[in-house]
């Protein structure tokens, strides 16, 4: 029992190793390009070094001893998040919430009202994750193929909503590029 006990209380109190949130440099490239590629992401090496130059980007990375865990991506300008991700094996530790905590602290330096992003609408553990952190879809774009029929929608993502907004007052508009699925 004195064994269990002990367990339990080595379980409870054991320091949690620390996650720092700061903004990215080049030596971060490689860990950023294996988060994205686990999930087949889009990134490729020199195209995403090359954007990284070429944008007016502003890059995080979520640290925990040493070892980038994930990554977020924003446009000072106008608030908008390209993209967030965590790497697979460390989700559901309130990794990505801290990078969003960190753009929510930045927009005061920028300066602006809002946050903005687009999630797939397949993408519903996403989508939870914005909504739990304050997010509210405004904003949904269909797409189609070239027989009109539906593909698949965008979910566009505000923090904060217009103020009196509600799920009625979300617009539905259509692609106007077709996708190949
Ligand atoms: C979305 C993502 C960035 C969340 O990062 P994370 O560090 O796992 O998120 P957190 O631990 O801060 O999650 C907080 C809450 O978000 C919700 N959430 C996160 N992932 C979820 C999932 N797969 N399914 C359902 N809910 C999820 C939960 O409510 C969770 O709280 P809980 O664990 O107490 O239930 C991460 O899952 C990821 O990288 N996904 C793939 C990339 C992606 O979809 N990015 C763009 C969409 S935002």
């Amino acid at each position: 029992m004195l064994k269990l006990l002990k367990v339990l209380a080595g379980w409870l109190f054991k320091r949690r190793p620390a996650i720092t949130v700061r903004p990215w440099n080049m030596t971060d490239i490689r860990a950023l390009i294996t988060i994205e590629e686990e999930d087949g992401g889009p990134i490729e090496g020199k195209a995403f070094f090359n954007w990284i130059l070429e944008e007016q980007v502003y890059g995080v990375v979520a640290v925990e001893n040493g070892v980038v865990q994930g990554f977020a991506v924003a446009y000072p300008d106008s608030g908008y998040i390209y993209t967030i991700r965590v790497a697979k094996k460390s989700r559901r530790r309130k990794i990505g919430t801290r990078l969003l905590k960190h753009f929510l602290i930045a927009l005061n330096v920028w300066q602006k009202q809002q946050l903005s992003i687009d999630v797939s609408n397949k993408n519903a553990g996403g989508r939870r994750f914005l909504e739990r952190n304050g997010f509210a879809v405004v904003l949904i774009t269909e797409y189609h193929d070239d027989d009109g029929n539906f593909q698949e929608a965008f979910l566009t993502l505000q923090r904060p909503p217009p103020t009196g907004f509600t799920w009625n007052d979300v617009m539905v508009v259509n692609g106007d590029e077709t996708i190949e699925l």
